[in-house]
């Protein structure tokens, strides 16, 4: 039986154990989107992790406005910031995995450095709200993207994932789920275009393998990962009765890219489609569930019907959270209110073990 603790090959990356960071947008950037020197220390701290995936990271000014200060990753600024980053990472001896996330209608103008409207697949607002520097607001109605402007925004993931790679990222994740820009041109109630890019199943998987087929030119496929939540009705999205059908077809459509993985944010209670997307993908599946306990975090690696656990708030709470697995240690609590926003406290002040116990 395979456990979390077998080191497995991942394309060109050697890992020394199953678990990896997922991403969490942590809202500390600087105000131009540049990850500054505490962001540098707290990556540098869950390098045991061995794989680090990033934060969402904007691939353009349209991209940001879902949160308060997360980074980008399109201008020199950015790669110089995200180098810092990259390099401790690597001093540690853990590869870097930058989540390039473009929130589309998702977005707040006033989260936003040219404070314009949002841009969506169709004019549908997500009917939900966000945070803002003034507190809670109702996210407004986007504007759809014409179809030159769709493959603009395919170029600016483009540009991103070549950025990344120039700041020494290991590789890119094509944010892909959680109802942001690419989830929304999967779902029906989202995406009502008469164009190549809405109607027919094939026609709203477009843009998302257009963006995967894009990043893979730019860096290679193997430094392309590419995240998906398959049914997830975040951000007012409702793929509807065909969801399952519509993953099975992006799924084929995305495997042929020869992608380095696929990372499920699964939300189903039904295995049923999970296993068609195993058995559709041949390379590395990396898989989150929702709402998984930490006694639960080695079950799809042990069932086969993953390759990698990546782990969200134990690693955010524990620096050292592999070392706590391996010897069954207690966890630190994460605590919510120091998520988004703020300075070390909550960021980069969680205890080790070791300091817990000195
Ligand atoms: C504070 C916070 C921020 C998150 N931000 C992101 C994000 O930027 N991108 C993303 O794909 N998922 C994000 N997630 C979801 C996590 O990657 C993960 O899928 C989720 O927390 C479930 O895993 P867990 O039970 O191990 O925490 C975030 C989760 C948390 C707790």
């Amino acid at each position: 039986m395979t456990t979390i603790w077998d080191p497995y090959e991942m394309g060109p990356f050697r890992l020394e154990h199953r678990l990896a960071m997922s991403p969490m947008t942590r809202s500390r950037a600087n105000a131009d989107g540049t990850p500054g020197p505490l962001a540098v220390e707290y990556y540098r701290q869950r390098a045991g992790l061995g794989l680090l995936i990033t934060e969402g990271t904007q691939p353009s000014d349209d991209g940001q406005g879902g949160y308060l200060n997360t980074p980008g990753i399109y201008t020199e600024a950015h790669i110089e910031g995200w180098r810092a980053v990259a390099d401790a990472v690597h001093d540690e001896g853990a590869r870097l995995i930058i989540q390039l996330m473009h929130v589309g209608r998702m977005s707040h103008p006033d989260n936003t450095p040219h404070h314009r409207q949002p841009v969506a697949p169709s004019a549908i607002a997500p009917g939900v709200q966000t945070h803002t520097a003034a507190g809670r607001k109702d996210i407004p109605t986007p504007r759809a993207l014409s179809t030159d402007e769709i493959g603009a925004t395919v170029d600016d993931f483009r540009r991103a994932a070549l950025a990344a790679v120039a700041a020494g990222a290991d590789g890119v994740e094509i944010h892909g789920a959680n109802g942001y820009l690419p989830q929304q041109f999967l779902a029906p109630n989202a995406n009502v275009r008469e164009d190549r890019y809405g109607g027919s199943i094939e026609n709203r998987s477009r843009f998302t393998v257009e963006v995967a087929s894009a990043v893979a030119d730019a860096i290679g496929p193997e430094r392309t990962g590419i995240r998906l939540s398959p049914g997830a009705r975040l951000g007012g999205l409702d793929e509807g009765p065909e969801s399952g059908e519509l993953y099975r077809h992006l799924v084929a459509e995305l495997a042929k890219l020869d992608l380095l993985y696929l990372h499920l944010y699964y939300f189903a209670e039904d295995d049923g489609l999970l296993r068609d997307l195993r058995s559709l993908w041949p390379n590395t599946l990396l898989l989150v569930r929702n709402g998984r306990g930490v006694e639960q975090i080695g079950d799809d690696v042990a069932r086969g019907l993953a390759d990698i656990a990546p782990l969200g708030w134990s690693a955010l709470a524990n620096p050292d959270v592999v070392d706590r697995l391996r010897l069954g240690a207690v966890l630190n609590a994460p605590d919510p209110s120091t998520f988004y926003g703020g300075g070390a406290a909550g960021y980069t002040d969680y205890p080790t073990l070791a300091n817990a116990e000195a």
